[in-house]
């Protein structure tokens, strides 16, 4: 087997780190219990693959199936909305759930919803708008494939297919929004609008919150996927908040590593991504404003991939019963591109007794590129 391109690796003296904004996060975890459906997403050990990457446990946190999508993204933009909407109807946020979430959509009866999205975003942007009868417009870049289309389009929204790269679709969602009165549930700050991008982030939250609860004990070190750090950022807000943080690792494609561009030029950077790679998730060119500070406060290791190394990852979690999508598996993508970089294990921490968490952050969102990965036979095998 040929080995994948070389990965790009960068180093952070944990001393030079940034404090972590002060900005204490509401936890969206006991609003997330009461939507229709709700159920923790399993964690499951990987036991083979430990022992394969000299790390004493490495457990995948597996979304998926979230709340009946195939990734986490819905609890970023359900806790959006449901902030957004409760706030708009002049409803307290303490101890609300999914009737208050109904009455205060009831009461904005004709508003539509709208975002940007390379896929998982937008479908759960428009999966909340349908349950709650709002209207949803999703603005996709150029090349997002049918399948991730016809998703969007399952899900009762208005696809506008907009020339350029994810982050012009972002531009163009804020403009439409303000030309048409919509309501832009954004999952980045580029600027103007900090306050929704803020929420999306709290809502990932509930990935660890759901983890403190499942594993047997705390772990040493956490390796996650980023396209503009949201998730990223709710994974160093919730362990920075514990007694003892593990060490971060953020991961992303060759082709559109704006964190670790970010964390090399020592600030929040755009770069030109290309929309070229297949995590398709994660090709996004400038990191959210209220993501970023919170990213360079906790992470040690950035790591930018080729996407073999995608393909091999995709085709490990398979073989362990576990579906991942090309941005899914990009965590543990990650983890098998650092095994042998000593400098990047030393500052992860990765040891023989170290106990290390991944994140599945998605499963087959593109079914037929996904079975071209996998095989046809496999993918039925881990199919749901
Ligand atoms: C499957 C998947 N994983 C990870 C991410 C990265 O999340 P963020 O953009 O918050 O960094 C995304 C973003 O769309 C995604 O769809």
């Amino acid at each position: 087997m040929t080995a994948p391109a070389p990965s790009e690796v960068w180093l952070v003296d944990p001393g030079a780190r940034p404090s972590p904004p002060p900005e204490p996060a509401v936890d969206p975890e006991p609003f997330h219990r009461t939507l229709p459906g709700y159920a923790p997403t399993p964690v499951r050990a990987l036991a083979e693959l430990a022992r394969e990457l000299r790390v004493g446990e490495l457990w995948v946190k597996d979304e998926s199936h979230r709340l009946g999508l195939p990734s986490f993204k819905l609890l970023g933009g359900a806790w959006a909305v449901h902030r957004l909407l409760l706030e708009r109807a002049g409803l307290p946020l303490p101890g609300a759930g999914w009737p208050e979430l109904q009455a205060a959509a009831a009461g904005a009866a004709g508003t539509t919803l709208v975002t940007a999205t390379d896929g998982n975003h937008g479908r759960g942007v428009a999966h909340i708008a349908r349950l709650l009868g709002l209207g949803a417009v999703v603005f996709v870049p150029a090349g997002t494939s049918a399948a991730r289309i016809d998703a969007l389009r399952s899900e009762g929204a208005a696809v506008q297919e907009h020339p350029g790269s994810y982050d012009d679709a972002v531009t163009a969602a804020a403009a439409a929004a303000e030309r048409q009165g919509w309501l832009l549930v954004a999952d980045v700050a580029t600027g103007r609008d900090r306050t929704v991008p803020r929420w999306v982030m709290e809502g990932y939250q509930t990935i660890f919150t759901e983890c403190d609860r499942q594993l047997p004990g705390p772990v040493d070190a956490v390796v996650v996927q980023a396209g503009v750090g949201a998730l990223a950022a709710a994974t160093a807000r919730h362990y920075l908040a514990t007694v003892r943080p593990p060490r971060l690792a953020i991961v992303e494609p060759l082709s559109a590593a704006c964190c670790l561009a970010s964390a090399r030029a020592g600030r929040r950077t755009s770069i030109e991504a290309s929309q070229a790679s297949i995590m398709a998730g994660l090709n996004c060119g400038t990191p959210s404003l209220v993501a970023w500070p919170h990213v360079a406060a906790a992470t040690t290791v950035f790591c930018a991939i080729d996407d073999e190394w995608a393909r091999r990852a995709m085709r490990r979690l398979a073989a362990a019963g576990i579906e991942a999508g090309e941005s899914g598996a990009a965590g543990l993508a990650g983890l098998l591109a650092l095994a042998d970089d000593a400098p990047a294990r030393a500052a992860l921490g990765l040891h023989a007794g170290a106990r290390v968490l991944i994140v599945n952050t998605e499963g087959a969102t593109d079914p037929a590129a996904y079975r071209a990965v996998i095989g046809a036979s496999a993918a039925a095998e881990v199919g749901p």
